[in-house]
């Protein structure tokens, strides 16, 4: 079972309202932001260090402008010109028409619901014309609250809360509606030989890793989460999101397995920070699925609990690392933020 601190969760609610500023953002026409990707971050490694050489399409030079788009609540990676794993071109949503609430009889979403979804694997919900979901509440054992409050349903289907993307259907997302994630934020502190922390030469604030894990799907970097199945509890996923992404349990030896097992079991009952709970601008979302999540904070304060432990890369990660937590190292999603509300909340480098 995962203990999460109450006040420490308050705070985290509270750093995220203040420290929604200095994200990557991309320069386009005035008043129009779509060209988020999805694509590939070309980490190069220094020693134990990975870092980014690129941020997608995003520039820090403009902060001012994503911090205006994000502080009005904006989503922008819901709007990246083209949908991920495909050819389909969003429809080109403003910043001014995000808003349902804005009338914008002009605008034309282009249908979209992956090959992958169609095919009706178990994850996935059947077509919206062939059953009866019941939105805004756990419908049988999937949950389909939001933890953005209740969302309006039209026409049958959900609208995503934040607004217009350019894309109806699912996309590459299973669930009409929110689609539940939770992602464990493993840390520890860089320490060199003699095991004394390491201190940024600019910052002066001691370093935290995090285990990073490079998505299949689309090549760039990520905290290791994973979709809630239905009817578990999210402290579940958390601890099997890990072991299967990062640990490689399922191709583990037994004797291998019961120790990864033990440890990862120990950490995962400490106390967990609660980093953020909500939704998460993914470029799969769509005007009628989106992703949520709760990203809990996991901490090795000794360095001698799975710390030590070999990653190995399974399931949907291709590689999994240890990297510096670092506001230079683009992220998939939101888990830019996540990390930067860690860093915050244990006083490191960021
Ligand atoms: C990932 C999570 C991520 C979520 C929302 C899931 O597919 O596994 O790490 O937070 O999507 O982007």
């Amino acid at each position: 079972m995962v203990y999460f601190s109450l006040r420490r969760h308050w705070i985290g609610r509270i750093r995220l309202a203040l420290t929604l500023f200095g994200l990557p953002y991309t320069v386009c026409t005035a008043g129009f932001r779509p060209a988020i990707s999805c694509s590939s971050n070309q980490p190069i490694r220094t020693g134990q260090t990975i870092r980014a050489s690129s941020f997608s399409c995003c520039s820090r030079s403009s902060t001012s402008i994503w911090t205006m788009s994000l502080s009005a609540g904006l989503h922008l990676k819901s709007r990246c010109a083209q949908y991920p794993g495909s050819n389909i071109k969003r429809f080109p949503v403003p910043d001014d028409k995000v808003d349902w609430s804005e009338i914008w009889p002009q605008y034309d979403p282009v249908s979209y619901t992956a090959p992958s979804v169609e095919k009706k694997p178990e994850w996935a919900d059947p077509d919206i014309d062939s059953f009866s979901p019941q939105f805004n509440t756990i419908d049988g054992a999937v949950d389909r609250t939001s933890f953005e409050g209740i969302y309006d349903v039209k026409e049958g289907k959900p609208l995503n809360p934040r607004g217009r993307t350019g894309v109806t259907g699912r996309g590459l997302l299973g669930r009409w509606g929110p689609n539940h994630a939770a992602d464990p934020i493993l840390t520890r502190w860089k320490v060199d030989a003699n095991r004394e922390k390491v201190h940024h030469s600019d910052s002066k604030r001691p370093i935290l890793q995090f285990v990073s894990i490079k998505r299949k799907d689309c090549g760039e970097w990520a905290i290791p989460g994973g979709m809630v199945d239905p009817g578990e509890q999210v402290s579940l996923t958390l601890q099997r999101e890990f072991s299967e992404e990062a640990m490689n349990s399922i191709s583990a030896s037994p004797e291998e397995k019961a120790e990864i097992h033990q440890r990862i079991t120990n950490l995962f009952n400490s106390l967990g920070f609660q980093v953020y709970k909500g939704y998460v601008d993914d470029p799969r979302n769509t005007d009628n699925a989106w992703m949520e999540t709760v990203a809990v904070n996991f901490h090795d304060e000794t360095g001698n609990s799975v710390s030590e432990l070999p990653l190995q890369a399974g399931d949907d990660a291709g590689q999994v690392q240890w990297v510096d937590v670092d506001s230079s190292f683009a992220l998939y999603a939101s888990h830019a933020h996540f990390l930067e509300l860690v860093a915050t909340e244990r006083k490191a480098h960021w």
